[in-house]
């Protein structure tokens, strides 16, 4: 048993040892332990893992030694942390879908971290944001400005029902945390109910609501009364509802609600970035069950608002109103970090003694400058009908590979909000993994990068900009990495 266990952890060390990577010179700083199993497969949650020998090997083929010498250099002033340690590429320039590196390599961007939605540099946003500077590029809070009035004016026209209260933050996290912090107020209670393997935000109480171990293991304490539940993923869900979702997991918050008996929200992702798209009555009966316990319904659309799923609110999708609406990302433009709270107009009741953000940049006229734009550009190149168009021809395109090639389990998505699950039904997580992984770095040699979640999961998220042809591109790339079939095993 005992050599078992020793030839076990060889294994993983030779595949995950962050401090053996003399290419990237990896290891001023870095941690000394080898991540185990468990702690390997926690961090394969949020994005793909940059320490295994898959990344060592494509750093080896392609980074150059000027890139090289800037990689280093990041790695000597930067604290190291996970997934963000070492980095892959540098890059130079942003334009449309694409980005650029150091040596002018196009990267399309399937990836953007989810703030490109009108693409890079957009031309709109890009006058309105050197417009805004040359007049006036900061506003003390004490003070207003007709940007941030103009852009709250907007998006509670844009938005849903009575979501007619808005509050700026300088980004996602704090934006959640007023959220967390006004259904306090509202509600006079302090208990949330959230899902498992969520993500809201890497600040201490969003990870006290997220479900990610890679955020919350060892973390110390968290928030109290943040209560977990399964999220709608038929896969993994532990109610063994089968190939779809029969809302056993809905029909779950209604109880958690009723024994608590005092939450104040039930706080959730509209859709998995992952992507995980909840069946339409999903949202419909969690709603009612709010309504009926007298707690609120908080959605986090910080990724996939302002048009990605084909929608300009997510929740749009399911016909249901939530009392608050989280926004931010592509808010800003692709330029500025920006994010929302919208609320609805009864909660506008925090005055006189409670402020829930008070952020230095809650109004920053070059941010909502920005923001404005993006609405109007969005609604002026009649962008959602693009991205459903898009959406659609790249879920077909999806689909038949899945028809003609091994080693897809899964694809699915909404709009530009796409996933592809690897998947050989026969082999092990681990051997999965490892092919999601190869055809990561096959498809960033050939121009292509996207985000792997849950270690399997492609995540496919473009400027919804995108061409016809870059689609057919990038589609052309992904098939031929997996056409290409799993590394061959040493
Ligand atoms: C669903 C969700 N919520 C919140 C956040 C946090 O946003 P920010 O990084 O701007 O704080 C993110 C970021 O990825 C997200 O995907």
């Amino acid at each position: 048993m005992g050599s078992l266990v020793f030839v076990l952890i060889c294994l993983i060390s030779e595949l995950f040892d962050p401090m053996i990577d003399s290419h990237n010179n990896f290891s001023a700083g870095s941690p000394t332990k080898v991540p185990g199993s468990q702690l390997v497969s926690d961090l394969f949650s949020e994005g793909d893992l940059n320490i295994t020998e898959a990344r060592r090997e494509w750093t080896r083929n392609n980074i150059d030694d000027e890139t090289r010498h800037w990689l280093q250099e990041d790695e000597k002033y930067f604290l190291h942390q996970s997934l963000s340690t070492p980095c892959l590429d540098v890059l130079e320039k942003s334009e449309g879908s694409c980005t650029y590196n150091l040596q002018g390599k196009r990267y399309l961007d399937f990836h953007g971290n989810n703030v490109h939605q009108v693409g890079f540099q957009n031309p709109k946003v890009m006058d309105a944001v050197r417009n805004q500077m040359e007049s006036m590029p900061f506003c003390p809070r004490r003070f207003t400005n007709i940007p941030a009035i103009s852009l709250a004016k907007k998006l509670t026209e844009l938005a849903p029902g009575d979501l007619n209260r808005v509050l700026f933050a300088p980004g996602g996290a704090s934006a959640m945390g007023m959220a967390l912090k006004l259904a306090r107020v509202a509600t006079g209670r302090f208990k949330t109910i959230s899902m498992w393997d969520s993500f809201h935000g890497a600040a201490l109480d969003t990870i006290s609501i997220g479900g990610e171990a890679i955020f919350r293991k060892n973390a110390g304490p968290l928030l109290p009364g943040c209560e977990h539940v399964p999220p709608s993923d038929p896969k993994h869900c532990p109610f063994k509802c089968g190939d779809s979702c029969n809302l056993s997991c809905a029909d779950y918050v209604e109880y958690v609600l009723e024994k608590e008996g005092d939450v104040a929200a039930v706080v959730a992702e509209t859709v998995r970035s992952t992507p995980f798209i909840p069946p339409k009555d999903y949202w419909i009966k969690i709603r009612e069950a709010c309504d009926r316990h007298g707690a609120l319904l908080i959605l986090d659309e910080i990724p996939h608002c302002l048009g990605r799923t084909g929608e300009m609110f997510t929740c749009e999708n399911y016909d249901v109103v939530p009392d608050m609406l989280v926004i931010g990302k592509g808010l800003g433009g692709g330029v500025f970090p920006l994010a929302a709270l919208l609320a609805r107009e009864g909660l506008n009741n925090a005055m006189p003694e409670k402020a829930l953000g008070h952020y230095t940049h809650e109004k920053n006229p070059i941010a909502c400058a920005a923001g404005l734009a993006t609405l109007n550009y969005i609604e002026e190149e009649n962008l959602l009908e693009h991205v459903r168009r898009l959406g659609s021809i790249a879920m077909n395109r999806m689909k038949d590979m899945r028809s003609k090639m091994p080693g897809i389990g899964d694809v699915r998505g909404l709009g530009l909000m796409m996933g592809l699950e690897i998947g050989f039904p026969d082999q092990s997580e681990d051997f999965n993994r490892k092919f999601a992984e190869t055809v990561l770095y096959r498809c960033l040699s050939n121009g292509l990068s996207f985000k792997i979640t849950m270690g399997v999961i492609l995540t496919l998220t473009p400027a919804l900009t995108i061409t016809e042809s870059e689609m057919s591109e990038a589609m052309d790339i992904l098939e031929a990495a997996i056409l290409q079939g799993p590394p061959v095993q040493p």
